[in-house]
């Protein structure tokens, strides 16, 4: 499905990534954990082409996204929700949808006077179901709670009919409660099918519920993989978290 391959990226004299490998089955729940400034962030972005990397391929069911924009990327089926939420704060939750889906159908097809209304409005609020906020279809995104906005984020995302979801950090700045919400909803939309989801997180026992594949990340290589249980009785994996913070923090 997703097949990360020898992955590399530098900064300066940092390798936020480094020789990375690692298969996601299709779908598949995965995780990609580890401590602050391990490189979560950095993975994310080169498969989502925000960034290029220095050397490696990035296989999407057997095609190479590496090189390909990042509006090509999203048309190939990645879609990607962010650590901090970017959003359209003006609009509200339902025209951003709709906003996202009609900027993607891209410029030929505003050219030719061809907007889709009924369609962008059903895929919509298709997806604010999916993800329970259709009571929110008229509220201003910049004033929807923390919980909600990061939602919507996911939902911007998801509302372009992705094959892969990246998440990353879905949970941040969540209460205990919502946390907890917020990965319910993550595995109930999992559980929909058709999807394979990656997912960011730092807090280990989170994904530990919800991931069945854990890929454990320090110093950007791949220091564990396996499932909650592999992953819980690493040696390399209980050292890396009981011994000393990662120097370079990220962000
Ligand atoms: N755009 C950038 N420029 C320079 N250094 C960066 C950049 N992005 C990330 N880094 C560095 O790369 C490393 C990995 O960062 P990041 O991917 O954000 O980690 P994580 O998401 O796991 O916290 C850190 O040392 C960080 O400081
Ligand atoms: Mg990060």
């Amino acid at each position: 499905m997703l097949r990360i391959e020898n992955l590399s990226k530098s900064f300066g004299g940092v390798h936020a990534i480094e020789k990375l490998s690692i298969d996601f089955a299709p779908g598949s729940l995965s995780a990609v954990i580890g401590p602050n400034g391990a490189g979560k962030t950095t993975f994310f972005n080169l498969i989502s082409g925000g960034l290029q990397p220095d050397s490696g391929n990035i296989w999407l069911e057997g095609e190479n996204m590496v090189g390909l924009s990042r509006n090509a990327i999203v048309h190939k089926g990645i879609g990607r929700a962010f650590q901090v939420a970017k959003l359209f704060k003006t609009l509200t939750v339902e025209e951003s949808l709709r906003a996202a889906l009609q900027s993607a159908l891209g410029h030929a097809s505003q050219m030719h006077g061809n907007f889709p209304l009924r369609a962008t409005r059903d895929r919509a609020h298709e997806v604010m179901a999916q993800l329970g906020l259709q009571h929110k279809a008229d509220t201003v995104s910049g004033n929807l709670s923390h919980g909600d906005q990061k939602l919507l984020d996911m939902a911007l995302a998801l509302v372009m009919r992705p094959k892969v979801l990246l998440l990353d950090e879905p949970v941040a700045g969540m209460g205990p409660d919502e946390r907890t919400q917020m990965m319910d909803t993550v595995q109930h939309l999992w559980r929909q099918g058709g999807l394979t989801i990656v997912l960011i997180e730092h807090d280990m026992e989170l994904v530990f519920r919800v991931a069945q594949q854990i890929n454990v990340l320090s110093y950007g290589k791949l220091l564990a993989q396996g499932t909650a249980d592999e992953i819980r009785q690493h040696p390399k994996v209980i050292e890396a978290y009981l011994g000393k913070p990662q120097e370079h923090v990220g962000e």
